[in-house]
């Protein structure tokens, strides 16, 4: 931006130079970004941690953070196998230590055996270690009946964010009318919004079903697209299952339907499939976009093209800290698939110690080692756990007048709707806030819980939300819980 010529004297008298980079002279695409789950009110839970730490004086005595799905945040223990093959990986001189199982032993041996001068400090080649590519692959085919995966379809990534990113990064194209258009659901998780911003694509809202559980139609999809091609070309397609925030878990036919509407739109499907571990309903299952999509047979099987995004970030694991990932892409034009390869070379690689995560993660210890039994105690601990508050969650928010919750199925976040008294929605516009944001940071300040404002996530225009993760500990969580239920009561009250 042009300098005034008042601004230039006023350099001058002061000595100093403008800075090259401002607010007015930066990227506008990343000032539009926006990120919800980490904005102000984890500002502000950050500050009330500090204060608390002073010895300043608050109606709680410490901030729950239940803000942001990061499993061993909020106390989950890492499962004992995968950390000790990470371990005996980080520091191989354990190999002969007898504290570790001779299975994990041979694991590390395996992994380090195909590193770089055999060390996880090692560059790996920019899709990942092909041995962990072809686990990856052994994993998806017994996860999907059989259906075969191709390695060299797999590509490992920093969590799965860096792989949807760049996945969306080959998508976009065109100016004006021509803009790519991309399909995301509406709550969604925030990093589509955010990356879209970022690469000047066009947002193409369409929105779930509240009334029936979040459930995702497919006449909904119809409309959004309708109205999208007045002003954009829209290319994509993005599904979360399960639903971040929404915790829906998709119908078998509901997934066939949205593949039928891909297919026929020709629309490339993104698939974020990184909850696949995570159903808790009775009756829900999941059911992967690439096993539907094959099962459909011609014409879908061998021309609707897909990306399939996982992560050990979620799951009974966790592991979100070492940032692993994957794509897999189904009938993806191999001219471009060259270009995705190229794209992630100039990255060098994701991060190592991620991928060999990924491995233990996808080839866990057989039954036969001696690594099984506590292994499969460890996981299923979790994910029991995980369903309990799922159930609890759905419960007590539902027995709170004027909350309304739909049941977790899957995922780790419930996404209650909550009513919120006119004078406050009045009083938030004054404050220039959005009516849940001001409801949340009233509550962080008064209870020291910190939840994030539907408005984040987005929602159907006068409806109000938050999202909770089922995170904290059980003990923790009925507390929780019903204390959030009665500062709603105590926040309608003032209100009314
Ligand atoms: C729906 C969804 N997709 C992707 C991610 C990114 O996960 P990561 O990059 O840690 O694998 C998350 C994280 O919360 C998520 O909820």
């Amino acid at each position: 931006m042009a300098m005034r010529a008042g601004d230039h004297s006023q350099v001058a008298m002061n000595g100093l130079k403008e800075k090259v980079l401002t607010l007015d002279t930066m990227n506008p695409c990343v000032r539009k970004v926006e990120y919800a789950v980490r904005g102000p009110i984890v500002l502000r839970a950050l500050e009330l941690e500090q204060e608390l730490r002073q010895g300043v004086k608050k109606p709680f005595t410490e901030v729950i953070r239940a803000n942001i799905g990061d499993a061993q945040a909020m106390g989950q223990k890492p499962i004992t196998f995968l950390r000790q093959v990470l371990a005996l990986c980080v520091h191989p001189d354990l190999l002969n230590s007898p504290d570790f199982p001779e299975d994990a032993k041979r694991r590390a041996e395996r992994i380090l055996q195909a590193c770089g001068g055999h060390s996880l400090g090692a560059y790996s080649i920019s899709s990942g270690i092909q041995l962990i590519r072809e686990d990856v692959a052994r994993y998806i085919e017994r996860r999907d009946g059989g259906i075969p995966a191709d390695p060299s379809n797999i590509y490992l990534s920093t969590g799965a964010s860096d792989a949807i990113v760049t996945v969306l990064k080959l998508l976009v194209a065109g100016e004006g009318r021509t803009r790519t258009g991309v399909l995301i659901p509406i709550p969604q998780y925030p990093l589509y919004s955010a990356a879209l911003a970022e690469l000047n694509a066009v947002q193409v809202d369409y929105y779930l079903d509240e009334e029936r559980a979040w459930a995702l139609d497919v006449a909904e999809l119809r409309r959004a697209l309708a109205q999208a091609r007045d002003h954009c070309c829209p290319r994509a397609l993005c599904v979360i299952n399960p639903g971040n925030p929404t915790g829906q878990v998709q119908a078998r036919e509901c997934i066939e339907a949205v593949i039928r509407f891909a297919f026929e739109e020709r629309l490339f499907l993104m698939a974020d499939e990184v909850y696949q571990d995570n159903v808790y309903a009775e009756g829900s299952q999941f059911h992967s976009f690439k096993k539907v999509l094959t099962e459909m047979g011609p014409p879908y099987a061998a021309q609707q093209e897909l990306a399939s995004f996982h992560s050990v970030s979620k799951g009974y694991m966790g592991e979100c800290g070492f940032r692993g990932g994957y794509v897999e892409v189904v009938n993806m034009d191999p001219a471009v698939q060259s270009q995705m390869q190229k794209l992630m070379s100039v990255r060098l690689c994701p991060p190592v110690p991620g991928q060999l995560l990924l491995d233990l993660v996808v080839s866990p210890p057989a039954p036969s080692e001696p690594s099984f039994a506590q292994f499969q105690a460890e996981r299923q601990a979790v994910l029991a756990e995980l369903a309990a508050k799922a159930k609890l969650t759905e419960q007590v928010f539902n027995e709170a007048p004027g909350i309304r919750c739909n049941p977790v199925q899957g995922a780790m976040y419930s996404f209650p709707s909550v009513q919120l008294p006119p004078r406050a929605v009045q009083r938030a516009q004054e404050l220039g806030l959005a009516p849940d944001m001001f409801f949340c940071l009233r509550l962080l300040e008064e209870t020291g819980i910190c939840v994030v404002p539907g408005s984040g996530f987005g929602q159907k225009e006068g409806t109000y939300h938050f999202r909770m993760t089922i995170l904290p500990p059980l003990e923790k969580l009925r507390p929780l819980l019903e204390k959030l239920s009665q500062f709603h009561a105590k926040f309608t009250r003032e209100y009314s």
